[in-house]
């Protein structure tokens, strides 16, 4: 039996991994290269192209029998979207003012890339020049081909779709490769720029990251190795490791499923489909049985021994593909529906809470679970920026497998993450932060100041005696106990979940809200190349305006990819990109649902 203290260090350690990843992407403008060939077993089979192909590499653990993607005609599901009526005259115009700044956004953004950065990772916004921290394969350029076509950029589409075939997957700028980012970024934009343009050329592309992405499952378990070397692939001996995170071997099925289906070519579903049979297995063995801890053994497929229970960061899209696959598969695969409704009834128990607001909204956080042996789960009430999809996914669970109350629940932590962006000093939300929690998510839950100031005084851990003092001095937003991280790196949780709601609800409140959030984050990230993510939010305007330098030399892939994107379709018709027609990656990238018909 592995101990908590145990399973802490290890969970600290996977946390100073991602940490060194992500300092190193920061810092590192790469032009060393790795070639693969050079790993390559003398008197091999290769190519008569000469070139290198991962489909040349050889298959050290094949599987016996291959699992079939799941047969029959797709079911009718219930429908996602709300029966919107005709818009007047004038919400059209206002409508379309505003998607016409989220292009102009979208525009400044890729012409940036493309002047300083093109073929390149990412485009650097405040020192125009760029980064590689994903292998080198172009990213940002991959990320964004499905929003171009949506934003009817054929020209720019038609550009990068003819510079994308010349990425190379013969080689990498870095040793290792994060599988679940190539996952959802490379091949879930390829398989987007097909599915939306049917131009064959991204499906050709997709198969190549799909043959190279594969061999990250050649172990005996045939469990994937998710910070992965690739030229250990070609040497064979390689084997799953002793410590994964939950959504990096737990949400690679919407893209290999997808490639499957577009292909024909079943290797790809049979090797998630693997891991999730694992899971369902397990689904009453873990500390809090329904969920599974956010770290997990894949050496031996023991994936209940940690305690730590979430959904947000390191576990977030294992969740939110349960009902995405469901709706890909046509409601033929019955485990998704499974593992979804077990895991959110574990969910709304332990996870879900409601924040003590000065204005008493009535809204939901969704926390962290721990729980110690024999005793009952403690609720840590933290909120992320990285959850707010929470609300999009229990809006889209509810529709598909109607339950209103999960609708209800998806507009409650949808709301916190608008309050959230409403009530932080630049309108935009913080990455990590505490807030006091209600003591019942249902009877009236009265502000108390003081209680409020004693609460951020144990947080900031401080005998001081005047809170607003305290409050002032760390910067801390009334309602708010602790900032813990007060970073805005771009991200599109939260207008994913807006964009989401409305296509469900139709309710018209939340235009304006995504409006609001659209101009606060432009006005605090715009630089003259692009936009830049940011290190502390909870500066004043007054403070930056003048001249506290808050901007970091950072512009993620999925800044074009999901955050102007959700903000474009929130202002666009809503059968546009219908998500009775559509599914969504955790990177945005739309595929298309099998008709019933
Ligand atoms: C994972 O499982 C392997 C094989 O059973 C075992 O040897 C190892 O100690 C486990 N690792 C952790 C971190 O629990």
């Amino acid at each position: 039996m592995i101990s908590t203290r145990r399973y802490t260090v290890y969970l600290l350690l996977a946390a100073l991994v991602i940490f060194t990843v992500t300092r190193f992407r920061e810092g590192i403008i790469s032009t060393a290269r790795i070639r693969y060939e050079t790993f390559f077993p003398s008197g091999a089979k290769k190519s008569s192209d000469g070139k290198f192909h991962w489909s040349d590499v050889p298959v050290w653990y094949p599987v016996q029998s291959l699992t079939q993607l799941p047969k029959g005609k797709p079911h009718e599901l219930p429908k996602i979207q709300f029966a919107f009526k005709a818009e007047d005259a004038v919400s059209a115009v206002k409508r379309k003012q505003r998607q016409a700044a989220v292009k102009e956004a979208f525009d400044k953004s890729w012409n940036a890339y493309k002047k300083h950065a093109w073929m390149k990772d990412e485009v650097t916004p405040l020192t125009a020049h760029f980064k590689n921290g994903f292998g080198g394969w172009a990213a940002t350029l991959v990320d964004s081909l499905d929003t171009l076509w949506m934003l009817d950029m054929k020209d720019e589409f038609e550009e990068a779709v003819r510079s994308a075939m010349n990425i190379d997957l013969g080689m990498a700028t870095m040793e290792t490769i994060n599988v679940f980012e190539t996952t959802i970024r490379h091949l879930g934009g390829f398989l987007a720029c097909y599915d939306v343009s049917s131009d064959k050329r991204c499906l050709v592309k997709a198969k190549e990251f799909g043959e190279m992405l594969l061999k990250a499952f050649d172990t005996p378990n045939r469990m994937p190795i998710t910070r992965w070397k690739p030229q250990d692939a070609i040497n064979g001996h390689q084997v799953a490791d002793e410590v994964v995170l939950i959504a990096e071997i737990g949400s690679l099925t919407m893209e290999f499923t997808r490639l499957s289906q577009v292909t024909g070519d079943v290797r790809w579903y049979d090797a998630v489909d693997r891991i999730m049979r694992t899971f369902v297995k397990q689904i009453d063995d873990t500390h809090l049985p329904g969920m599974f801890p956010v770290s997990l053994n894949a050496t031996s497929r023991d994936f209940t021994q940690d305690t730590f229970f979430t959904l947000s960061a390191m576990s977030d899209s294992f969740y939110e593909y349960f009902p995405k696959m469901h709706a890909l598969l046509g409601g033929l695969e019955p485990i998704y529906q499974k593992l979804y409704q077990r895991s959110m009834e574990t969910a709304i128990k332990y996870n879900l809470w409601r924040p003590m607001v000065p204005d008493e909204a009535d809204i939901l956080m969704s926390g962290n679970a721990r729980v110690e042996m024999g005793k009952p789960p403690i609720l840590e009430a933290q909120g992320q920026h990285l959850v707010c999809f929470a609300g999009g996914m229990f809006a889209v669970g509810g529709r598909l497998f109607e339950e209103e109350a999960h609708v209800k629940i998806g507009q409650k932590l949808t709301d916190g993450c608008i309050w959230t962006y409403k009530h932080s000093p630049l309108g935009v939300m913080p990455e990590v932060f505490n807030m006091m929690p209600c003591a019942s998510r249902v009877e009236e839950c009265k502000w108390d100041e003081k209680k409020w100031l004693d609460e951020m005084k144990t947080h900031a851990d401080t005998q001081e005696e005047d809170g607003e003092a305290v409050a002032k001095r760390l910067r801390i937003p009334k309602g708010f106990v602790g900032v813990w991280d007060r970073k805005y790196q771009l991200r599109p949780e939260a207008i994913e979940s807006v964009f989401i709601l409305y296509r469900t609800t139709g309710k018209t409140y939340l235009l304006d809200a995504a409006w609001e959030m659209f101009q606060a984050i432009i006005a605090a990230t715009e630089t003259p190349v692009a936009y830049a993510a940011l290190t502390d939010v909870t500066y004043s305007k007054k403070e930056v305006e003048a001249g506290m330098q808050i901007k970091m030399d950072s512009m993620e892939s999925y800044w074009m990819a999901e955050t102007l994107k959700y903000f474009y379709l929130i202002f666009s018709e809503p059968d546009f990109f219908s998500l009775d027609e559509w599914v969504f990656n955790t990177e945005a990238h739309p595929f298309r649902r099998p008709l019933a018909k």
